[in-house]
């Protein structure tokens, strides 16, 4: 009931002219409430917000800083590039690869090649051939063989052209355009935390880093790469989230990780207040997936450019609270991105998926479905013969 102003004299209209009046006004009504959605939704529906002028904003200043050492990663570096261009993103795109690779076709089955052009001439991306920054592994004082080369991500820092810098991992499947982060509050580095991990506060987490580039910031990383690193963390590849927790943990800007760092072993999980960060809310996994905008595949040892063995599939996918028979959400989601991941290797870099492996060859002894969230997890080996088919 809408409160008589006490001023307000009772008025007397015939009953047709009231009536009428009434529906003027329901008309009327309608219009500016249908005007009102059309306002809201018509900006809302475009994927860059406001007008770039009016934040005055230079997208040659920004940049994706991708990292390619071997075939494999090559070709997912081409997936996110194509998904950055399917998403409109504005900004540059820059890929660090092995400066033995060139670009000269030799032949039909020279994919490093192929795939180095079709970044170049259709996305637009900036090749960049460099030697690869690598770690090497140290049990004391005594060097082992192994070896890593993810830090080679550290040469987004070196990009000092621009101002500021998006340096992502390939295991991921992006799911929107990262580009409002480049118009984050200024700040050496954003980051957002592997959440889940057992210690907290949990790492910072290197998939996703939104960098300021910075020469001393790199030299200084260099020299923490030349100093090696433990070996345990070296063989896991971990020695990247190392270098970065041990330089910003206090003073990284943090990202929320949800959306911005979704893990797929999540969608085999029970428990899932670590990622939704609210004990109280309910799980929809549904509508997790909708919001997200950057999925990182961490189902160890399971990997998406690797077939399924029949028997690994059956004990890692989502359990659908132990029921084996028909679907769910989470089981078909899980699924999803992973045919997904497959059918865009197939169609953008003609790679066919690797054949699936003995399951209990790559299944580590303690592995055990559902715990953890994998960031702890030790690659499997790494590529598995990729560049066949
Ligand atoms: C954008 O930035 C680049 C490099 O800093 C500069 O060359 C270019 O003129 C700028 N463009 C505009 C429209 O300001
Ligand atoms: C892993 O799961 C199996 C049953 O699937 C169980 O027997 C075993 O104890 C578990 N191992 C660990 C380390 O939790
Ligand atoms: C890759 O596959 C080819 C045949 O398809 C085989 O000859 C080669 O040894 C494999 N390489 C590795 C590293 O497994």
């Amino acid at each position: 009931m809408r409160r008589k102003r006490s001023d307000e004299l009772p008025r007397f209209v015939g009953d047709d002219e009231a009536r009428s009046f009434r529906w003027r006004r329901k008309y009327t009504y309608y219009l500016v409430g249908f005007i009102f959605i059309c306002w809201l939704w018509y900006p809302g529906r475009k994927t860059t917000s406001p007008s770039d002028d009016a934040l005055n904003i230079n997208w040659s200043n920004y940049a994706y800083s991708l990292y390619a050492t071997d075939s494999t990663t090559l070709c997912h570096t081409l997936l996110l590039f194509d998904a950055l261009a399917r998403f409109g993103s504005k900004a540059d795109r820059v890929l660090f690869y092995p400066e033995y690779w060139d670009t000269r076709v030799e032949d039909s089955k020279d994919r490093d090649s192929q795939l180095l052009v079709l970044a170049r001439d259709k996305y637009k991306v900036k090749l960049q051939p460099v030697k690869l920054l690598v770690v090497e592994g140290r049990t004391r004082d005594e060097w082992t063989g192994t070896w890593d080369r993810s830090v080679t991500k550290f040469m987004a820092f070196s990009l000092g052209y621009y101002d500021r810098v998006i340096a992502l991992d390939s295991d991921i499947t992006l799911l929107d355009s990262l580009d409002e982060l480049f118009t984050l509050p200024k700040t050496p580095i954003a980051m957002p935390r592997a959440y889940g991990t057992d210690s907290k506060p949990w790492p910072l987490s290197t998939m996703l880093m939104v960098i300021k580039p910075d020469i001393d910031e790199f030299d200084k990383c260099k020299n923490r790469i030349a100093g090696g690193g433990n070996n345990m963390l070296v063989k896991a590849h971990r020695f990247d989230m190392e270098i970065v927790n041990e330089r910003f943990e206090d003073s990284a800007l943090v990202l929320p990780h949800r959306p911005y760092a979704l893990l797929t072993g999540e969608f085999r999980r029970h428990e899932h207040s670590a990622y939704l960060g609210n004990p109280d809310e309910t799980w929809d996994a549904e509508k997790v997936f909708k919001e997200a905008k950057l999925v990182h595949f961490n189902d160890h040892p399971l990997k998406p450019w690797i077939m399924w063995p029949q028997k690994g599939l059956e004990e890692m996918q989502p359990d659908c609270d132990g029921s084996h028979e028909g679907s769910c959400a989470e089981r078909r989601i899980w699924k999803h991105l992973y045919d997904d991941f497959r059918h865009r290797r197939r169609d953008i870099c003609k790679l066919l998926s690797v054949p699936a492996p003995e399951w209990e060859s790559i299944k580590g002894p303690t592995q055990n479905s559902t715990d953890g969230t994998g960031h702890a997890a030790p690659e499997a080996e790494e590529v598995v013969n990729a560049s066949s088919g």
